[in-house]
C-alpha cells in the first residue's frame, strides 16, 4: 500500500546549520502520526518540504505517491496545512480569509462554512482576524487546513495557543479524523504527552535526526514493564525490597518496580503487596504503570549514550 507520506534521506542546510538531516520517514494512510522534537530539532523544516515550500538540499518526499519534487501542485493538492505562521489578513474577517483560499481551490461558499463549523467558528467568521485571540487564530487555521477536505492534513502544533477546551476539542477531532473521513493526520509537537493522547504512530526527530519510528501501541509495548505502588512508609518499602533483590525507583505517583525478565505482573503484584504489609509499610495501591513517550524518549536517548560509549 502506498503510504500517505514518505522521505527518503531527507536533508536541508541552512548554511553550515544541517536542520534536517537524512531523515527517511513513512506515515501510513490513516494514521494520526505524532512528529515528536524539542524545539530547533526541525520539525517544521521537514513538514515545510513535505509541502514543498523548501526545497530539500538532497533527498526525496512523497505524497500518496506522487514525488514533490516532480509533482508539486499534485502533490500539494493532497495536503491541507496548518503552519505556524498563518497569513491571514487581519483586515478581513474569518470568513473572508477562508472565502480567498476556497476561491483558489475552486471552492463554493457552503464549503466555507461547512469548515467554519467544524471549528465551532461560525459565530465569530464576521469578525476581523485581526481582532481574534491566538486560540481563535488556531482554529481558523485548522479550518482552512480542511477545506475541500484533503486526504492529507499536515498540522504544525496545532494546540499552541488553545485553551485546555480547545485542546481537548482539537484532540478528539483530530483523533476520530480517519475513521470518520479516511484521512491522514502528520501533527507535530514538542510536548510527549500530547503525541501519546492523540497518535497512532509517532516519529521522533533529534537535532535533525529521525530517532525512532513506529506504532506507539508498539513501542510502548517494547518497553519493559514496570508496576507502581503508593506505600504508607515509602522508606521502609524501599528497604523491604532491596532487599528482596528490586530496585524500587521514586516517581512523581509512587514508586516504581521493574518486572523481572518474564514475570507475570499480577503475581508480582501480589508478592511484592505481602512483602510491604508483612513488612509494616501499608500499600495503598498497586498496578502496572502505564508506559509514556518519556519512557521511550529516555530509552532512546540511553542507547545512544551506550552506544556513542562504545564507539
Ligand atoms: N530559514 C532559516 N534560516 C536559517 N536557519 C533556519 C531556518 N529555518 C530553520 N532554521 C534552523 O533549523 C533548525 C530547525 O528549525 P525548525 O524550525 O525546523 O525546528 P522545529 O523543530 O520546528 O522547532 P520548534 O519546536 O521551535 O518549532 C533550527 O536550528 C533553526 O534555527
Ligand atoms: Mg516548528
Amino acid at each position: 500500500m502506498t503510504a500517505a507520506i514518505e522521505t527518503e534521506d531527507l536533508s536541508r542546510r541552512f548554511g553550515a546549520r544541517l536542520a534536517v538531516d537524512g531523515v527517511t520517514m513513512t506515515v501510513p494512510e490513516r494514521a494520526v502520526y505524532g512528529f515528536l522534537g524539542r524545539n530547533g530539532a526541525g520539525k517544521t523544516t521537514t513538514l515545510k518540504m513535505v509541502l514543498g515550500l523548501l526545497r530539500p538540499t538532497s533527498g526525496a518526499v512523497r505524497v500518496r505517491g506522487l514525488d514533490v519534487a516532480r509533482q508539486r501542485l499534485a502533490a500539494a493538492r493532497q495536503i491541507g496545512a496548518l503552519l505556524e505562521a498563518h497569513g491571514f489578513y487581519g483586515n478581513l474577517t474569518g470568513r473572508e480569509n477562508l472565502s480567498l483560499t476556497a476561491t483558489l481551490l475552486g471552492l463554493g461558499a457552503s464549503e466555507v462554512e461547512r469548515v467554519l463549523e467544524v471549528v465551532e467558528m461560525r459565530r465569530d467568521g464576521h469578525r476581523k482576524v485581526g481582532g481574534y485571540s491566538l486560540g481563535m487564530r488556531q482554529r481558523l487555521g485548522l479550518a482552512r487546513a480542511m477545506l475541500g477536505a484533503p486526504p492529507v492534513l499536515l498540522l504544525d502544533e496545532p494546540t499552541n495557543g488553545l485553551d485546555p477546551d480547545g485542546i481537548a476539542d482539537m484532540r478528539r477531532f483530530l483523533k476520530s479524523l480517519p475513521e470518520r473521513t479516511g484521512a491522514t493526520v502528520l501533527l507535530s509537537s514538542h510536548l510527549l504527552g500530547e503525541i501519546e493522547q492523540v497518535a497512532s504512530h509517532v516519529g521522533v526527530v533529534d537535532a535533525g535526526r529521525l530517532v525512532l519510528e513506529g506504532e506507539l501501541a508498539r513501542l510502548k509495548a517494547d518497553l519493559a514493564p514496570e508496576l507502581i505502588l503508593r506505600t504508607g512508609d515509602d522508606t521502609r518499602a524501599v528497604t523491604l525490597l532491596l532487599a528482596k533483590g528490586r530496585s524500587p525507583v521514586a516517581a512523581e505517583t509512587g514508586l516504581t518496580v521493574a518486572l523481572r525478565p518474564g514475570e507475570d505482573p499480577d503475581q508480582a503484584a501480589a508478592a511484592i503487596t505481602r512483602l510491604l504489609v508483612e513488612g509494616g509499610a501499608p500499600v495503598f495501591a498497586i498496578g502496572p504503570r502505564e508506559r509514556s513517550l518519556e519512557d521511550i524518549y529516555r530509552r532512546v536517548a540511553n542507547s545512544r549514550q551506550q552506544q556513542a560509549e562504545a564507539a
